[in-house]
């Protein structure tokens, strides 16, 4: 499971750590309080904060960084059962992990859906006038087209219910960069066994590990870069992973 925390490595910004997370750097936003950006009914009084926030997150605009990278070396070696993240900015994907092991619980820039119609558009349909501080309107019925974000109150995407089954199946349940607090997602950090280990790799000490610890916690705080050096290194694999990474920067 993972959140904004493992894309400021990236150079993204999170969400709430105080002073350099999105809900504290509204101005640039025009927004009237931070949660405003993901409401549907302040996106249709005003869709443009969102789409300036869009357009920020263009992929291509970020590189996946060593946690990213992390999870993919976890793929390749048959060791990933599935990646939870509650990001929207695509990096899953970029590092190469395939859509099948990704649920992207909180939406996606890959596709957008218009609000009126329900009709589906690809990316490469919409992108250009978000590119260019457009909102972007279907060709079909002129109603605004939202790329497929989940927005507060709205339904997770179907995929989320894979946790039924994938939780009671996992040996061990990864937890990096997130502050555990927007529900359903916080909640599936007790959805393993109460045998099962759990490894939080963050800054802070959260959700249910502060509240609800479990005996077999492990908790690893610090920079996530740092701890995921650190883990790989433990692990043996530092070499695969710097040799994964010349690789896909190579690539890119
Ligand atoms: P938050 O911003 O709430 O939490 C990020 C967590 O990562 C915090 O605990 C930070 O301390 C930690 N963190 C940040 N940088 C780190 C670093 N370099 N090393 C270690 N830890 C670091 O982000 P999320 O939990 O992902 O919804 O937020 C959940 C949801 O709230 C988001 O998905 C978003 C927002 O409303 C949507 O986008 C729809
Ligand atoms: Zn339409």
């Amino acid at each position: 499971m993972v959140g904004a925390g493992i894309s400021t490595p990236s150079g993204i910004p999170d969400f709430r750590s105080p002073g350099s997370g999105l809900y504290s750097n509204l101005l640039q936003y025009n927004i009237p309080y931070p949660e405003a950006i993901f409401e549907l009914e302040f996106f249709f009084h005003n869709p443009k904060p969102f789409f300036t926030l869009a357009k920020q997150l263009y992929p291509g605009n970020y590189r996946p960084n060593i946690t990213h990278y992390f999870f993919r070396l976890l793929h390749d070696k048959g060791l990933l059962l599935r990646l939870y993240t509650q990001n929207i900015d695509g990096l899953e994907r970029v590092s190469g992990i395939p859509v099948s092991k990704l649920v992207e619980a909180h939406g996606t820039f890959a596709s957008a859906t218009c609000t009126v119609c329900r009709r589906s558009f690809p990316e490469k349909d919409w992108w250009a006038d978000v590119m260019m501080d457009r909102v972007p309107c279907c060709p079909v019925c002129a109603g605004i087209v939202k790329p497929d974000i989940v927005f507060f109150g709205e339904p997770l995407p179907e995929r989320f219910l894979l946790h039924v089954l994938d939780f009671p199946m996992a040996d061990l349940l990864l937890i990096l960069g997130t502050s555990l607090e927007v529900e359903p997602f916080a909640s599936l950090s007790e959805a393993v066994g109460a045998s099962v280990p759990r490894l939080l790799i963050n800054r802070d000490l959260v959700g249910t590990f502060a509240w609800r610890p479990r005996s077999r916690d492990v908790v690893q705080l610090g920079d996530v870069v740092h701890s995921v050096e650190r883990l790989v290194e433990l692990l043996g694999w530092t070499k695969e992973l710097q040799d994964l990474v010349q690789r896909e920067t190579r690539k890119a």
